[in-house]
């Protein structure tokens, strides 16, 4: 193991949330995703070779997480190959990077369109505001005050205080809503999307989470919620794009594997935005 990213995910696992959904029983092992290199294969297994440095996801719903610690045991379907120099970054991509993804492809973002970005200076909406943009999507971003020179250095079209400047003056309507803080309630989507829009929240909630995939075909509006899922093809994806330069993590905070607790505290606080990286070894 190199390295492992915090994401909100791992201390709600600690804590026992999503129970019911997920393998991880506390106590159990912490941290979704991983990068380092192959150091042992199984019986049996011919690639990626010893010495490989690769990027992984252990998938909370298949099994119990565990990235965290100095050796980590995956499949070999697990993990995909990536350039050394890029190992620290690629371990962001798993969960983040890949749910920047998967909103974009729910919410069917084209070239052309008009894309908001809603908490657009945390590790996953700062990857949606750089695929949104892959992708051809002239993008509006909010973030607090405070990370304003965030938006800015991602290059949208817009950006938003979304702490000021109320929602009727964000320049809807927009083809898709990203929320990646899930805080915008019904009355703002109606405000915000153009028919035929969509909106994508990464947070469940009751009772939308049942409701909305039946009464979207009724509706003018798409609703949707995220459930990340692991996909090979999107990891490779998303590691071409940042091997050629055109995606790349914000970064905030590094820390020592000593101080991985005080990685996870710091994520449940609220306090900072963007990608938590352990240095594990
Ligand atoms: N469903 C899934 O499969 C899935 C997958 C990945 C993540 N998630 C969830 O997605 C959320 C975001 O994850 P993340 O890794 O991006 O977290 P993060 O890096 O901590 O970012 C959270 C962002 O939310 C913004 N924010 C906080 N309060 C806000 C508010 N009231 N209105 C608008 N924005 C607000 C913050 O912006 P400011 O600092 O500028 O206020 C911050 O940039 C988490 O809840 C996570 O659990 C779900």
């Amino acid at each position: 193991m190199r390295y492992a990213a915090i994401n909100p995910l791992d201390w709600k696992l600690v804590e026992g949330e999503y129970r019911l959904l997920m393998k991880s029983k506390p106590p159990a092992g912490v941290g979704c995703e991983f990068s380092g290199t192959v150091e042992a294969l199984g019986s049996g297994v011919a690639a990626p070779a010893i010495g490989t440095a690769v990027v992984g996801y252990i998938d909370p719903s298949a099994r119990p997480p565990g990235a965290l610690q100095q050796f980590v045991v995956a499949s070999a379907r697990e993990v995909q190959t990536v350039d050394a120099a890029d190992l620290e970054a690629a371990c962001t991509l798993p969960v983040a990077g890949i749910s920047a993804l998967q909103m974009c492809r729910l919410a069917e973002v084209k070239s052309g369109q008009r894309v908001l970005v809603h908490g657009a200076a945390g590790g996953v909406g700062s990857f949606a505001v750089q695929v949104a943009k892959m992708l051809g999507g002239r993008v509006t971003a909010t973030s607090s005050r405070a990370n304003q020179a965030v938006l800015e250095a991602l290059g949208v079209e817009a950006r938003i205080d979304y702490t000021t400047q109320k929602v009727a003056t964000w320049g809807g309507p927009f083809n898709a809503v990203l929320d990646c803080s899930s805080t915008l309630g019904a009355a703002d989507i109606g405000t915000l999307l153009s028919s035929g829009g969509h909106y994508v929240r990464t947070l469940p909630a009751m009772p939308s989470l049942l409701l909305d995939p039946l009464l979207n075909a009724l509706r003018p509006v798409k609703k949707h919620t995220l459930r990340l899922k692991a996909n090979a093809d999107d990891l490779r994806t998303l590691l071409a794009w940042l091997r050629r330069g055109r995606i790349r993590p914000l970064i905030t905070q590094r820390f020592a594997f000593a101080d991985a607790v005080a990685a996870l505290e710091l994520s449940k606080s609220g306090r900072e935005h963007g990608k938590l990286v352990v240095q594990v070894a």
